[in-house]
Parts: structure tokens; C-alpha cells; sequence
């Protein structure tokens, strides 16, 4: 990419699309050869504090001279705010595998305009929810299986691997009870039954078990600030290494 082309990429800008395409270039490098930076992940359920944890971390991070990018799925580009809207908040039917490709779809855009430029430049990626979000909530909807839903965001992110996970487990009628207390807009998902946010609690445990290097499990009833001094001990290591 120009220097052009990387800043509006960085923006998330819709403009990097059209240049991308015209490049033609989706398989003539290997992607993760250029990457610098590290790329962090916060997965668990609805209301178990991953907002918190992606701003203390920064703030830590931040304080010790890195360079952050803190960013979400869905909704982190221009482009994925519209996916954003439809996936959450449109009220009519959407079927088991449109909504997993609208996921799909705002997760290639999002990595290949602002996660990868990011972490080309060497900086440090906080990212709300990744692909472990799809197999579990799309995964979890007896419609679609786990695998299937996984090599589909692979294919759309050219299989950008978080270098850490961080997972806030907590238990359906805990995290549920938290939610119900914040005055929130109507969202599909959080709509669900507690029988379906079980499921999801339970896949988000089997795929981090399944992958013990590139996870850490937090107990999502600990204090914040200890949760936030678990994250930061796993992290160090990766932070040193060149
Ligand atoms: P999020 O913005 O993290 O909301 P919250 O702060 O309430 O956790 O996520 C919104 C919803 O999107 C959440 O219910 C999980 C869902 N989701 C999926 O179902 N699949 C996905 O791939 C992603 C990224 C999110």
C-alpha cells in the first residue's frame, strides 16, 4: 500500500476499499510477516466487563509509552457501524448464516483496514470481541457448527491469530442481572434466552481450554483491579519479546 492508501486505510476509511480491490494484492504477500505490533482480544458474554478490562489495560499500556489502538467488533469501521445496526438492532428475522456473514463481513473490513495497518506499524491492538465471538454466539444457535463458522472468519481476516485472548467468564444469571441494570437499547442477542448465553459461556470455555497458549481465563466476579493485574502479568512476556 502508498503511505495514501495505509493512512486511509488506518482511518477505516471506505475509500481503502475501492484502492484495495483495484490492487488486486489479497494473496501476493504473507500478511503476518509484516506484523509488528501485538494483537489482544477480549471475549466472554454479554455484561461481563470486557469494556472495563480493554480500558484499564490501555490506560496501563498507554502509561508505559505504547502506542494503543482500542477497537470492537461489530462496528469498528465506518462500514462495520451500518453491519453494526443491522446485526443488533433490526428487529425482523435474519437467518442463522446471512447474520453470520454480516459478522463475517465487518470483521474482514475492520482487519484488513484497521486492525493489520495497526499492527503493521507495531502498535498495540485492543479488540473487542474477534472471531472466538462468532463460534460461540453463531456457533451456539444449533443451526450452525463451531468449525464451519471459524473457517469462515479466517477466510475473511487472511487468518490474523490474536497473540493473546483474554476471556471474562461469568456465570448467565450474573452477567444477566448486570445488564438489567443498565438502561440499554434493545439488542438481539442480549435478548436471547438464558439457555442460549449458557451454551455461549460453555463454548467460550471449551475453546479457550482447546487453546491454553493464546488464552487467559479470568474469573469475571473478581474485583476489576485484580482481573486487570492477571491480565497485565500474562501480557509482559509478549510485551518484551522482539
Ligand atoms: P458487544 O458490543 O461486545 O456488546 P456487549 O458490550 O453487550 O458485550 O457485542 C454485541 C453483541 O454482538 C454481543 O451480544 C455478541 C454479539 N456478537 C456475535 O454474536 N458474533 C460476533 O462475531 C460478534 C463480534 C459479536
Amino acid at each position: 500500500m502508498t503511505d495514501a492508501t495505509e493512512a486511509a486505510a488506518a482511518e477505516g476509511s471506505p475509500d481503502a476499499v475501492s484502492v484495495e480491490s483495484n490492487a488486486g494484492s489479497s494473496h501476493e504477500a504473507a500478511p503476518d510477516a509484516r506484523r509488528r505490533g501485538l494483537f489482544v482480544t477480549l471475549e466472554g458474554g454479554d455484561g461481563s466487563g470486557k469494556s472495563t478490562q480493554a480500558a484499564l489495560l490501555e490506560e496501563w499500556l498507554v502509561s508505559s509509552g505504547n502506542t494503543v489502538v482500542r477497537t470492537r467488533e461489530p462496528g469498528g469501521t465506518e462500514f462495520g457501524l451500518e453491519v453494526r445496526e443491522i446485526v443488533l438492532h433490526s428487529r425482523g428475522f435474519i437467518t442463522p448464516r446471512a447474520e453470520a456473514l454480516l459478522y463475517a463481513a465487518d470483521r474482514a473490513q475492520h482487519i484488513a483496514t484497521k486492525v493489520r495497518p495497526a499492527l503493521e506499524r507495531g502498535d498495540i491492538v485492543i479488540q473487542d470481541r474477534y472471531i472466538d465471538s462468532s463460534v460461540a454466539y453463531q456457533g451456539s444457535g444449533r443451526v450452525l457448527g463451531p468449525a464451519e463458522i471459524r473457517s469462515l472468519s479466517e477466510w475473511a481476516t487472511e487468518d490474523l491469530v490474536p497473540d493473546l485472548t483474554v476471556l471474562i467468564d461469568l456465570d448467565e444469571s450474573a452477567a444477566r442481572a448486570r445488564l438489567d441494570g443498565d438502561q440499554k437499547r434493545f439488542d438481539r442477542l442480549e435478548a436471547e434466552k438464558d439457555d442460549f448465553h449458557k451454551r455461549v459461556r460453555q463454548s467460550f470455555l471449551t475453546i479457550a481450554a482447546a487453546d491454553p497458549d493464546r488464552f487467559i481465563v479470568v474469573d469475571g466476579t473478581a474485583q476489576p483491579a485484580e482481573i486487570a493485574a492477571q491480565v497485565r502479568a500474562r501480557l509482559e512476556p509478549l510485551l518484551r519479546r522482539d
